[in-house]
């Protein structure tokens, strides 16, 4: 089942700023029972298949920034062919703290839309137009009737200091989790989050990041998103901290679309 194509109809695009978008689709036609972490393979046909988290079973929110993302934005309405849910992702228990940075807060969203798997979030982004989700994550911590969006289980750091504290996501105070740390963003941020929560005493095994590798199959398959001898799409993306803090290839060297490694 988890390789076949859905043509899944969009019901709706959000848009969360000039470069982000949601993509919901229609729950009629789709059931993708996926877990928080998990993703799914976009394919538009004759430009080519790229992977994209859910933020819910029947929503992905992209970023553009790219030749695939800019024609995934031409499309107002109509039908997109996915196929999934792939991937291990965050443990579905208890009460846990998400930090997202950037489009990397999308991911953590199926947190909250699963049932309040999160009692505290801290959204970075360079200014607040990157603080995608911020009102309805604060929505979701106080209720319907929120008029001012803060909260103090939702802590906000910018860049530009446009909105919450100024500064990168290591300078926020991160709310304490029951159980575990899950964070989602680039590379160097979650590995910045990490040793700063291992420095506050929180076990790195109580810490996970979700890893972004080039895909081609997304099922572990191919070998394309090959990171120190795991298999980013079917191993992860989601990695206890643990156990790849010391890997040579964490937030050091990627693979290019040919296979060669780049650094980060
Ligand atoms: C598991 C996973 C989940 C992801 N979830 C999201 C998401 O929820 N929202 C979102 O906007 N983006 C997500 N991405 C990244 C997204 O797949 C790439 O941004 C997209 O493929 C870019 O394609 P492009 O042609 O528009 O840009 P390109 O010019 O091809 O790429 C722009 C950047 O994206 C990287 N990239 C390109 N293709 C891939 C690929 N197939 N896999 C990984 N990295 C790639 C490149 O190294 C480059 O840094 C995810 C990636 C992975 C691996
Ligand atoms: S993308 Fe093919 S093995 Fe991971």
């Amino acid at each position: 089942m988890r390789n076949q194509y859905y043509h899944a109809h969009i019901d709706r695009i959000i848009e969360h700023r000039a470069n982000v978008r949601s993509f919901i689709f229609d729950t009629g036609e789709l059931n993708l029972d996926s877990s928080p972490g998990q993703f799914v393979m976009v394919w538009l046909p004759g430009v080519g298949e790229k992977p994209f988290s859910l933020s819910n079973s029947f929503r992905i929110a992209v970023k553009n920034v790219g030749p695939f993302t800019e024609k995934l934005f031409e499309k107002k309405g109509g039908y997109l062919d996915i196929r999934g849910p792939y991937g291990r992702g965050f443990p579905n228990i208890g009460k846990n703290t998400a930090i997202g940075g950037g489009v990397g807060i999308a991911p953590l969203m199926h947190l909250l839309y699963l049932g309040n798997l999160a009692t505290g979030f801290v959204l970075a982004g360079k200014t607040k137009e990157d603080l995608i989700f911020l009102e309805d994550i604060v929505r979701r911590f106080e209720g319907n009737y929120v008029t001012d969006y803060s909260s103090k289980n939702v802590v906000c750091v910018t860049e530009d200091g446009s909105y919450g504290i100024k500064g990168i996501a290591t300078d926020a105070s991160i709310p304490k989790a029951d159980h575990n740390y899950y964070v989602c963003g680039p590379e160097g941020m979650m590995e910045g989050v990490a040793e700063k929560l291992v420095n506050e005493g929180v076990g790195s095994e109580r810490i996970y990041l979700s890893l972004e590798r080039y895909m081609k199959c997304g099922a572990g398959i191919c070998g394309s998103c090959s990171f120190s001898g795991y298999r980013v799409c079917a191993d992860g993306p989601v990695f206890r901290y643990d156990k790849i803090k010391d890997l040579p290839h964490f937030n050091e060297w990627k693979r290019s679309r040919t296979g060669e490694l780049v650094e980060i």
